[in-house]
């Protein structure tokens, strides 16, 4: 597996192999690689003649600038695990490298991000489109690979492929979770070993919700949930929402969907975590 580190190097390599025919499959991602970023790069390699991986932890899209500080940076075990899943090139810039000015460029994507990860990270959605936008262009794949983990990340990226044209297709995949529920995250590596036993009940929640769907109105649903993870300590929800699958619009009335998200965000201690499930009605 080759490293890369300029821009320049990465847009030559490109040219060279879609010159030669071979079709680029890739796994944009943050580093402190898991079995959730693993997954895409296995059905990467599997579907495409070569993989590129990218590693960049991207400051424009953190609100928070602890968590863009705290966030776990495992070059060398990550560069291990790639060379385990057949990728061929790591492109792992520095920020000055993919930042060379300043961009003033504004995205907007409407109603899709003034709900749940769009509505409590304000600019979050900006700095995801104007990174992903740029390793598209800088990477040129035929086909790019993301997690349902971030269900409203998928549905920004598809607007900004559809939006501007993109000549690729995207690629989803499901949450790849630990043998106790919790969805893996990078995140996850900054939890304590008490904090990391907590974090299980998020995804408890779900399934709680996911119980009480047919049961129970939306309202109460919403309200039950946060009763429950009121009762943990060190936990502090951030929002629990029922939203459309594809739209992310709060669902008022579950009866009038095939299936439902059940997305959520909490802090466990300083640690701040999302998941969701998607639920179809006919099986609850
Ligand atoms: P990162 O959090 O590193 O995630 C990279 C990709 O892996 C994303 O598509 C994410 O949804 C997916 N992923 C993470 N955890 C997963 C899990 N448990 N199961 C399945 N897929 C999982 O998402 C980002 O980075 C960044 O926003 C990025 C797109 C790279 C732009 O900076």
């Amino acid at each position: 597996m080759e490293v890369i580190e300029q821009v320049g190097t990465i847009r030559q390599t490109v040219q060279a192999l879609r010159c030669s025919g071979k079709t680029i499959g890739f796994v944009p991602t943050m580093g402190a690689l898991h079995e959730g970023h693993l997954q895409l790069l296995r059905a990467s390699a599997q579907e495409n003649d070569i993989t590129i991986c990218s590693i960049f932890v991207n400051p424009t899209q953190f609100n928070n600038p602890d968590d863009y500080k705290l966030y776990p940076r495992t070059m060398e075990e990550d560069i291990a695990l790639l060379k385990t899943v057949g990728c061929n090139y790591l492109f792992a810039p520095n920020a000055g490298e993919v930042y060379r000015e300043q961009t003033l460029l504004q995205f907007s994507f409407g109603v899709l991000e003034t709900v749940m990860e769009g509505e409590h990270r304000p600019g979050h959605f900006n700095g995801v489109a104007t990174i992903v936008g740029k390793l598209f262009n800088l990477v040129q794949p035929h086909k790019a690979y993301f997690g349902q983990k971030d269900l409203q990340q998928v549905a920004i990226v598809r607007q900004l492929v559809n939006g501007l044209s993109f000549n690729l297709e995207l690629v989803c995949y499901p949450t790849v979770r630990e043998t106790d529920g919790l969805a893996m995250s990078s995140r996850n590596k900054r939890l304590n070993e008490e904090q990391r036993q907590i974090a299980t009940h998020l995804y408890k929640a779900l399934q709680q919700a996911k119980a009480e769907l047919k049961q129970k109105p939306v309202a109460s649903i919403k309200q039950s949930i946060a009763e429950y993870l009121q009762s943990i300590n060190q936990v502090a929800l951030e929002y629990f929402e029922i939203a459309d699958p594809d739209t992310l619009q709060p669902v008022e009335d579950v009866s009038k969907y095939k299936q439902v998200a059940l997305c959520i965000a909490a802090f466990v201690g300083e640690v701040r975590l999302i998941d969701n499930i998607i639920v179809n009605l006919n099986e609850v």
